[in-house]
């Protein structure tokens, strides 16, 4: 696939999610859901540059439209005519509520067993959402968002060690900021 192609592609499901996801805001903020999408779409297109986070052609879109299936009524099936069955099943393996029962340990081995693609968007969209914490969350929540964190490390950071990387210092950050610097959120 040429970079014209790849470009064409991201607009293609950039508009997808943003239809799907209109009127959703990111949690705690008045800012549309898709500024996060995006967030996760460019940490992937910058850590393709620098590792092998699989096909690009399937990652890119597949970040992109990673929420679409938890978040709104868009369902697996209308996703893979669209964008094709691999894509489909990319975000499919990273919705939470199609686990079920759900557990932690069984929705991240799904990931991992799926594709290196699936398990570098889990990487991507933890650290963008790691960037800062809602203003909302009280210092338990941001504390067990970080240990949280840390399970989806030890659970897909060995699949690409750029991410593994960039994942350990957005911890790093984050815990200095809004769990150990607790005096400025309270
Ligand atoms: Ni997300």
């Amino acid at each position: 696939m040429t970079s014209t192609d790849l470009q064409h592609l991201y607009n293609k499901a950039w508009l997808f999610a943003s239809h799907a996801h209109v009127g959703q805001m990111m949690k705690g903020s008045n800012l549309p859901y898709t500024t996060h999408v995006a967030m996760v779409a460019n940490e992937l297109i910058f850590a393709a540059r620098e590792s092998d986070i699989g096909d690009l052609a399937i990652a890119m879109p597949a970040a992109l439209l990673h929420d679409v299936i938890e978040d709104t009524a868009i369902s697996e099936e209308a996703l893979a005519e669209v964008f094709g069955a691999v894509v489909a099943s990319t975000v499919a393996c990273l919705s939470k509520n199609l686990i079920v029962p759900f557990s932690d340990e069984r929705y991240f081995q799904a990931i991992a067993a799926h594709s290196r693609e699936a398990a570098a968007i889990k990487l991507c969209d933890r650290i963008t959402n790691l960037q800062s914490a809602p203003s909302t969350w009280s210092l338990e929540k941001r504390a067990s968002y970080y240990e949280e964190s840390a399970q989806i490390l030890a659970a897909l950071g060995h699949t690409n060690e750029y991410l593994n990387r960039r994942l350990t210092d957005a911890m790093a950050r984050y815990k200095s900021l809004y769990v150990d610097g607790q005096r400025e959120h309270i």
